[in-house]
C-alpha cells in the first residue's frame, strides 16, 4: 500500500456533466481515485465512457463540475495535467508510419525527457510489454493487439502518475486480454492511479477497486464489484426433477417453508436464497423429505452480469469464459 487514508485522491472528479445537443452525453458523474487505485466505468455503447475520460484529460470542456489531476484543474491548469497523466483512448494517438521505437520515442519528446533517459525508457518498455518481435516494423502493419499495447505503451513512457485507460482490451484475444490485465494490475501496484472504461463486466470485476455503472450518462450503480454483488443478493438454487407432478410437489414443499416464490421453467425450479449455502442444503433436505427424486441442482451466484442486466436493462457484450 503506498497511501495513507488521509492522502489526498489524485483524481478527483465531481459533478462532471456535458450535453451535445440534445444529448446528455453525461450527467453528475463523480469519482476519486487515490495512489494504487483502479476505478472502472463500466457501461454499453454510448453510456458516457469516453466523454468522462475526455473531460478528465482536457480534451473537451466541462459544461458543469469539476475534475484535477493531483490538484491541479483541468480548466485552469491544462498543460500540468496533461504532464501528469497518460492517455490510451479509442482512437489511438500512435502515427501509423512510425515504427513502435519511433512512436515511442517521439512521445517520450512530447513529455520532454531527457534523451539518454528516453532511450533507456524505450527499450525498458518494449522489453516489460514483450514488444520486440514487432517494435521496428511501422505500426500501420500491427495486429489489433499488437497496435492496443502500442497504445496504452505510450501513455506509459512518462511514468504518469494518472492513468486513464479508454476500453484498454477491446477487440483483444483472451490472451492478449490478459496479458494487458497483468500489466495494468502491476502499474496499480506501482502506485498509479489508474480510471479504466470498459464493456467487460468480468474486466472491471477482475482490476477495479470500484465501479461506477454508467448508463445514458448517469451513474445508475457504484461500489467495489463485492458490494455490488452483495446488493443483488440473489444466490439461486436451482433443482432439477424428473416429473411434473415433481414441480409440484417441490413448489408446496418450498411454499410451506416460507412462502418463496420460486421460478419454473421446465422440470428445473428456480428457488432465490438469498446469499447462503445453509439455507440451500436445509431446502433439498426438505425437498428429499418430500419424497422427490432431485436429479440434478445447482446453487446459481450472481454475477455482474445479473448486477449490470438489472441495472441497465441490456446485455453487455462480454461472453467470455475463464474468469474463475
Ligand atoms: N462530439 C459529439 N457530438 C455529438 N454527440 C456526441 C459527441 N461525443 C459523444 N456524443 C454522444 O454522447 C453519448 C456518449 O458518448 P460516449 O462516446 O461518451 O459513449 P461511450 O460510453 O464511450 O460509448 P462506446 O462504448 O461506444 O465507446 C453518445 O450518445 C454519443 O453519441
Ligand atoms: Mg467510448
Amino acid at each position: 500500500m503506498t497511501t495513507t487514508e488521509s492522502s489526498p485522491p489524485v483524481i478527483e472528479a465531481r459533478g462532471l456533466t456535458k450535453s451535445f445537443g440534445d444529448v446528455q452525453a453525461l450527467s453528475d458523474l463523480s469519482l476519486s481515485v487515490n495512489a494504487g487505485q483502479v476505478v472502472g466505468l463500466l457501461g454499453p455503447n454510448g453510456a458516457g465512457k469516453t466523454t468522462a475520460i475526455k473531460m478528465m484529460t482536457t480534451l473537451t470542456t466541462l459544461d458543469e463540475g469539476s475534475a484535477a489531476v493531483s490538484g491541479f484543474d483541468v480548466t485552469t491548469r491544462p498543460n500540468e495535467v496533461r504532464q501528469l497523466i497518460g492517455l490510451a483512448g479509442q482512437s489511438a494517438a500512435v502515427d501509423e508510419k512510425l515504427t513502435a521505437r519511433e512512436n515511442l520515442e517521439l512521445f517520450g519528446r512530447l513529455y520532454k525527457i531527457p534523451r539518454h533517459e528516453r532511450r533507456r525508457r524505450v527499450e525498458d518498455l518494449i522489453e516489460q510489454f514483450d514488444m520486440a518481435e514487432f517494435a521496428d516494423r511501422p505500426a500501420g502493419t500491427y495486429s489489433g493487439g499488437e497496435r492496443r499495447r502500442l497504445d496504452v505503451v505510450a501513455a506509459l513512457i512518462a511514468n504518469p502518475l494518472a492513468l486513464f485507460l479508454d476500453e484498454p482490451t477491446t477487440g483483444l484475444d483472451p490472451r492478449s486480454r490478459a496479458d494487458l490485465w497483468d500489466a495494468i494490475s502491476m502499474l496499480a501496484a506501482q502506485g498509479t492511479a489508474i480510471v479504466l472504461t470498459t464493456q467487460y463486466l468480468e474486466e472491471a470485476d477482475r482490476l477495479a477497486d470500484d465501479i461506477l455503472i454508467i448508463d445514458h450518462g448517469k451513474v445508475v450503480a457504484s461500489g467495489t464489484p463485492e458490494t455490488l454483488k452483495r446488493q443483488l443478493n440473489r444466490d439461486v438454487l436451482e433443482v432439477r426433477v424428473a416429473t411434473e407432478d415433481d414441480v409440484a410437489t417441490v413448489l408446496s414443499v418450498i411454499g410451506e417453508i416460507d412462502g418463496v416464490a420460486a421460478d419454473v421453467a421446465g422440470r428445473r425450479v428456480g428457488i432465490p436464497v438469498g446469499d447462503g449455502a445453509s439455507r440451500s442444503l436445509e431446502l433439498l433436505r426438505a425437498i428429499q423429505d418430500g419424497g422427490v427424486a432431485i436429479t440434478d441442482f445447482q446453487l446459481r451466484r450472481p454475477t455482474l452480469d445479473d448486477v449490470f442486466l438489472v441495472l441497465t436493462g441490456s446485455l453487455a457484450v462480454d461472453t467470455e469464459e475463464g474468469a474463475a
